[in-house]
C-alpha cells in the first residue's frame, strides 16, 4: 500500500521539486500539502503551492494555510536564493484553486488522528506548523508514523549562517520541539544534499516531461543555478528538498546514521546549528537516523527518470 504522506513546505525552488517528485511516486500518497513561510512569504508560499497543484494537475490534493511566522524568532524570507516570488524566474499562471479552511496545523491534527500511525509527515521547511500541532495536541506524536525532514548540517557549514542551516534558523525553537517531541525521527541534511547537484546537463534529459513542466524546471532552475554560482561559488544547484522525497521512494539512496541532535537556542554565533552527540558524551538515547552519505548518481538517476514520467 502507498505510504500516506503530509507535504510540510515553503515552496521555493527545491520544493517545488520536491513537489513534482512526490506526484511522479506512485509509491506514495501525497494527503495534503501544509504551506509554512521560509523561502518567501507565507501568501507567496501558499499561492505557489496552489499554482503547483495546478501545474501537475493534482488539485484532489487539499492545500492548507500555515504559520505566518516562527514561532519565536522573527520572520526570515530568501528571496536572493529563490527570487522574488519564490520560484526563480519561472511564471506560473494564478491559480483557480484555494486553499482548504482548515489550517495547516488543524489538518495535521486531523489526519493523523484519522489515521493512526500511518501517516509521514515530510518537512522540508522550517518547522513551525508541526510544532503548533504538536504545542495544540502533544498527544498526535504518538500517532504520526514518522518524520522525514530536510534541514540542519552536522560536518557541512551552514547556508544561513556560518553553521546553521536555513530550515533551522528560520525556526530553531520549532524544529527543537519537533525533534524532542519522540516521533521516529530522520534527518536530511546539508552534508548529503550539498553532494546532489543539478546541472544544465541533468536537465537537458528531461526530454519527456509536459512543456509546461520541462520550462518550469529550467527556467526555476535558472535562477537558482545562478545564485549557487555567485554566493556560493558553487556549479549547478543542490536539490535538497528532492533528496528528501527521494528516500521516502528509496531509502537506499542514503546511509544513515543515529545521533541525539539539539538545535542551539543560546543565541550565540552557533544559534540554531544542529549539534550531533558523536561520542555520546551526553549519554542520551538517539533521537534521530541522520543521512549521513548518499550515493548521489542514483539519485540524481532517479530524479531524472522521475521528471520524466511526468508527461
Ligand atoms: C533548505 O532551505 C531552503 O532554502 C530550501 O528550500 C531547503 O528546504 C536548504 O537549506
Ligand atoms: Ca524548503
Amino acid at each position: 500500500m502507498a505510504e500516506k504522506i503530509i507535504f510540510d513546505t515553503d515552496p521555493g525552488i527545491d520544493d517545488a521539486l520536491a513537489l513534482l517528485l512526490l506526484a511522479a511516486a506512485p509509491e506514495l500518497d501525497l494527503m495534503a500539502i501544509t504551506v509554512t513561510h521560509g523561502n518567501t512569504s507565507q501568501d507567496k508560499c501558499l499561492s505557489n503551492a496552489l499554482k503547483l497543484v495546478e501545474l501537475l494537475g493534482i488539485e484532489q490534493v487539499p492545500v492548507a494555510r500555515g504559520a505566518q511566522e516562527p514561532l519565536v524568532k522573527e520572520l526570515s524570507v530568501a528571496e536572493e536564493t529563490h527570487g522574488d516570488g519564490g520560484l526563480g524566474y519561472a511564471v506560473l499562471p494564478e491559480a483557480k484553486l484555494k486553499p482548504v479552511n482548515e489550517s495547516a496545523h488543524d489538518l495535521i491534527i486531523r489526519l493523523v488522528n484519522e489515521n493512526p500511525n500511518q501517516i509521514t509527515l515530510l518537512c522540508v521547511g522550517p518547522m513551525t506548523n508541526i510544532a503548533l500541532a504538536l504545542l495544540k495536541k502533544p498527544e498526535i506524536a504518538k500517532k504520526v508514523k514518522r518524520i522525514v525532514a530536510m534541514g540542519g548540517s552536522i560536518h557541512y557549514p551552514g547556508n544561513s549562517t556560518p553553521q546553521s542551516e536555513y530550515n533551522v534558523f528560520c525556526d530553531p525553537e520549532s524544529y527543537e520541539i519537533v525533534v524532542n517531541a519522540g516521533i521516529d525521527f530522520t534527518l536530511v541534511p546539508l552534508d548529503v544534499t550539498y553532494q546532489c547537484l543539478l546541472t544544465n546537463q541533468h536537465i537537458d534529459q528531461i526530454t519527456h516531461a509536459r512543456p509546461e513542466i520541462k520550462s518550469f524546471i529550467k527556467e526555476s532552475t535558472r535562477f537558482y543555478i545562478e545564485f549557487h554560482a555567485e554566493y556560493q561559488g558553487i556549479q549547478g544547484c543542490a536539490i535538497n528538498d528532492p533528496l528528501a522525497a527521494a528516500i521516502l521512494i528509496d531509502p537506499t539512496l542514503v546511509e544513515n546514521r543515529d545521533y541525539f541532535i539539539s538545535v542551539d537556542l543560546s543565541g550565540g554565533p552557533s544559534k540554531a546549528k544542529t549539534i550531533a552527540d558523536h561520542y555520546g558524551a551526553l549519554k542520551k538515547a538517539p533521537n534521530a537516523r541522520v543521512s549521513m552519505a548518499v550515493d548521489v548518481d542514483r539519485f540524481m538517476k532517479l530524479f531524472i527518470e522521475r521528471m520524466n514520467r511526468l508527461n
